[in-house]
C-alpha cells in the first residue's frame, strides 16, 4: 500500500468504531523523497539525537544517520519482525553504534532526550500523542508528522514537496504569572505579568504600579521569547519595551530595549536603553490586586 491508497483508507475507516482504527496503524513506509525532506526539515546539528514513534523498517532514522555523522537515533516500534530488519540494517550500514531500534508502544517511549521525533502513524493515535509530546518533550524539541496533524496545535512550518509534512517546536510553558523589576526613569519598578499559552500562541498582561498594560507581538518559539509592551509608567511618561529571552523552568534571563514615546516622535529617535531582564515565577495574583485608586 502506498500513503496515498493509506490516506483513502483512513478516511473510509474513520466512519468505523474507535476500537477498530485504534488497533489499526499499518506499516506502510514513508517514500525516499518524504524520508529526504523530513531530515531536511529537521534541520539537524552535531550531537542531536531523532526519535521515530512507530519506526517500521527503521528508514527515517538510518537516513538521518547517515546524512549527519554526529546524529544519533532509536526507533520504536511494536512490530518485532520490523524491529529486527532496523537493527539488521543498521548493522550492514555501520550505523549500529548511533542507531538503535527497539520494540515497544510509542505511548512508552522515553522522549525526554530527543531533539527531534517523527511521527507517521493513524491520525486518531497521532493526536493522542499530543499530550505526550507537551509534557514530556523537552522545549524547543522538533516534532515532524506526515499527513496527519497533533488535533488542535498548529504546526509551525508546512512542507507540500512531497507528501504533507507537519513540522512544530515544542513551546516552552509561560502560562501564569511571572513577577521582575527594571530601573527605568530613575527608579526601580516591579512589572507583575500573567501570560495565557495556548501551545506557541499567548496572551499577555501587566500590571505596574497602578498601570496595566497588554503585550502585544508575542512571540514563542521553543525556549525563546520576545513582546513588546507599550505602558504609561508613573512619573515617566508613555514607555515602549521591547523584551526578548530565553526560558529556563521557572526563570526568564533576557534583555529589555526602552524607549520613551513621545507624540510623533519615531521610537529609534528616543532615549532607548537597553537593561538586562529576568523575570521569575511568581504567586498567582498580584496582577489581579486591587488599584487602590479611589473612584469618586
Ligand atoms: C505508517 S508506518 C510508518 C513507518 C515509518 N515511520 C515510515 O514513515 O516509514 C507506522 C508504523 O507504526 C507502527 N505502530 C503502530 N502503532 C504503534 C504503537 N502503538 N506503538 C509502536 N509502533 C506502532 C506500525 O507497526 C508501523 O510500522
Amino acid at each position: 500500500m502506498r500513503w496515498w491508497q493509506w490516506v483513502a483508507l483512513c478516511a473510509a475507516m474513520a466512519a468505523g468504531t474507535a476500537q477498530a482504527q485504534e488497533r489499526f496503524s499499518p506499516f506502510i513506509p514513508s517514500d525516499a523523497l518524504s524520508v529526504e525532506r523530513m531530515v531536511a526539515l529537521a534541520g539537524l546539528r552535531d550531537g542531536e539525537t531523532v526519535i521515530d514513534l512507530g519506526s517500521g523498517d527503521g528508514r527515517i532514522v538510518l537516513a538521518a544517520a547517515r546524512a549527519h555523522s554526529g546524529v544519533r537515533g532509536e526507533g520504536v516500534d511494536l512490530d518485532d519482525g520490523l524491529v529486527r530488519k532496523s537493527n539488521e540494517a543498521a548493522q550492514t550500514a555501520g550505523l549500529a553504534g548511533r542507531v538503535h531500534f527497539r520494540r515497544g508502544d510509542v505511548f512508552d517511549a522515553d522522549i525526554s532526550k530527543a531533539d527531534v521525533i517523527f511521527i507517521w502513524l493513524w491520525p486518531e493515535i497521532m493526536r493522542m500523542l499530543r499530550p505526550k509530546i507537551l509534557h514530556e518533550a523537552k522545549p524547543g524539541t522538533r516534532v515532524i508528522t506526515g499527513i496527519w496533524g497533533l488535533g488542535r496545535w498548529r504546526p509551525d512550518r508546512i512542507d507540500d514537496v512531497s507528501m504533507r509534512l507537519n513540522l512544530w517546536v515544542v513551546p516552552a510553558q509561560i502560562g501564569g504569572d511571572w513577577r521582575w523589576t527594571l530601573p527605568v526613569a530613575g527608579r526601580p519598578r516591579t512589572y507583575d505579568a500573567v501570560f495565557d499559552q495556548h501551545f506557541q500562541d499567548a496572551e499577555g498582561f501587566v500590571r505596574a504600579g497602578n498601570r496595566r498594560g497588554s503585550f502585544q507581538d508575542i512571540r514563542l518559539e521553543g525556549r525563546e521569547i520576545s513582546f513588546v509592551l507599550d505602558m504609561t509608567l508613573e512619573g515617566a511618561g508613555r514607555m515602549r519595551h521591547r523584551f526578548s529571552g530565553h526560558v529556563e523552568g521557572e526563570t526568564i534571563t533576557g534583555t529589555v530595549r526602552v524607549v520613551t514615546l513621545q507624540g510623533e516622535r519615531d521610537e529609534e529617535a528616543g532615549d532607548a536603553v537597553v537593561l538586562p531582564w529576568q523575570a521569575t515565577r511568581a504567586a498567582a495574583g498580584a496582577y489581579l490586586g486591587h488599584s487602590g485608586q479611589a473612584v469618586r
